[in-house]
């Protein structure tokens, strides 16, 4: 079945922010949209103020009148909350849809939980899309990663590739990535990634802040001037210009005002959760999400500051160059573990992930785009079960910058600036560098107090120690 033998007609429930922006670049892409709000008013302001590509969009009163505004086969994309809100617009459209019709859960959900809508027996097809690139993406061109059926995929692939961001070649970062949750389950580590980039990006402005005496509109020089290199990405461009920002009420940089408690919806807890099911180390990642957690204890906080008192500013030997270069090692390293978990979880869930065309769909539109997602694209086309840091480009990238990283968390270790990411990427690639570990140790005590066993390094049949006869 060809695509435009079953291209549908689209409608969207839900204007709020991303809803909104997401009708209205569908609309301008020249496909004619329904939508409906819960809140009548929402959709009747949101159909007033949408201009010229009002002629496009019909607003509807009731979900029947939407229902019956779109020709069948109908898509109809839900941009409600994560969680029960799903579930109950799927039931309240269960009995006005009929089977070939489509709903689109383009939320963040958890794909535990689409995958258990793809199971259950609703009344009509069912699929899960993580959209990525905030307000600014979802107008103007998000980056789209779907899951579910491919014969779903294929009917609004037209669709989703027209309103995608594109890449600097021109490719739509909209892709199909597997059957049931495979979609929601990406932008998860996605947004895994995210945190772990926010995170690395916040340690190395600590430093210069505290560790360095730095202005805030010093550090948004700095990132800015990094954006023209090797970190060229979305958040860093956009951490400078926030670094840089004036608030007039205090008459200072903005981001000395910022309450530092930084808030969180779930996804990138979620991430870690499953990546502890699966056993696939991100440890990155997880200190970005313990990080989060810790910024959130303010009163603690305050109270550990006065009894062991505040960390001295100033006087760390390091340079800008040398937190660039730790942020770049940094940054590799978490990427590194989110596709190696990716790929875990390809094999545990049976889902055959394809890793060059996720690095493919992240190069634009999405939060974490960034320069370097073209080298792991084409790192991973190359051979896609290697680890990221085993590619030769990555390798060499990492023998030039991991001696800065190792600086950069000597010395936050030494003078008490508190690097939780960077330092967890660096024990990893410690490990992963180490032949000969230490989990002998561990096997040992296991075998001790449990008689667990373990197997010998010259292979000989002796599988306890003399434990009894210490
Ligand atoms: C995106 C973002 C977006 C949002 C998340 C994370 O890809 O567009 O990930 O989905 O920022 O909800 O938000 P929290 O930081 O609140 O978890």
């Amino acid at each position: 079945m060809s695509a435009s033998q079953t291209e549908r007609h689209v409608g969207l429930i839900g204007l709020g922010t991303m809803g909104s922006a997401l009708a209205l670049n569908i609309a301008e892409k020249g496909f004619p949209i329904a939508v409906w709000n819960r809140t009548v008013q929402v959709t009747r302001d949101f159909h007033a103020k949408a201009g010229g590509l009002a002629a496009m969009i019909t607003p509807t009163e009731t979900l029947a009148a939407l229902v019956a505004a779109i020709r069948p086969p109908r898509a109809i994309i839900l941009m409600v909350p994560a969680g029960q809100a799903v579930d109950d617009q799927l039931a309240a459209l269960a009995p006005l849809l009929g089977p070939a019709d489509l709903v689109i859960d383009a939320g963040n959900a958890n794909f535990h939980d689409t995958n258990r809508r793809n199971a259950a027996e609703l009344p009509f097809h069912f699929m899960g899309l993580g959209v990525s690139g905030g307000e600014e993406g979802a107008r103007h061109g998000p980056a789209i990663m779907a899951g579910g059926a491919f014969e779903d995929w294929a009917s609004v692939e037209p669709m989703l590739h027209a309103i995608a961001a594109r890449s600097d070649d021109g490719t739509p970062c909209a892709a199909y990535l597997g059957p049931e949750g495979a979609g929601h389950f990406v932008k998860a580590v996605h947004n895994g990634i995210e945190y772990a980039d926010m995170q690395m990006i916040a340690e190395v402005y600590g430093v210069m802040r505290d560790g360095l005496n730095m202005a805030a509109p010093e550090i948004g020089d700095t990132f800015a001037r990094w954006n023209d290199g090797v970190l060229r990405s979305y958040l860093v461009e956009i951490s400078g210009i926030v670094a840089k920002a004036h608030d007039r009420l205090s008459d200072g940089p903005l981001l000395d005002v910022i309450l530092d408690a930084a808030g969180q919806k779930g996804t990138g807890r979620w991430t870690v959760i499953e990546a502890q099911n699966l056993a696939a180390p991100i440890p990155v990642i997880e200190a970005a999400v313990h990080a989060r957690n810790v910024s959130a204890r303010l009163a603690e906080r305050a109270a550990g500051q006065a009894v062991f008192g505040p960390v001295e500013a100033g006087g760390a030997d390091l340079s800008t160059e040398d937190l660039e270069h730790a942020l770049i090692a940094g940054k590799i390293l978490c990427y590194a573990q989110g596709f190696s978990m990716m790929s875990a979880a390809g094999t545990e869930f049976g889902w055959d992930l394809d890793m060059p065309a996720i690095a493919r769909v992240w190069r634009a539109g999405c939060i974490i785009r960034s320069a370097m997602l073209n080298d792991m694209a084409e790192a991973l086309a190359e051979d896609a079960g290697r680890n990221l840091i085993l590619a030769h480009f990555f390798a060499n990238h990492l023998r030039r910058s991991v001696p800065a990283l190792r600086k950069v968390v000597a010395t936050g270790a030494l003078h008490g600036l508190a690097c939780p990411a960077l330092a967890s990427g660096l024990a990893w690639f410690d490990m992963m560098r180490t032949a000969r570990g230490t989990a002998n140790m561990i096997q040992a005590q296991r075998d001790f107090f449990g008689l667990h066993g373990f197997k010998r390094l010259d292979g000989r049949d002796l599988p306890h120690g003399p434990w009894a006869e210490a």
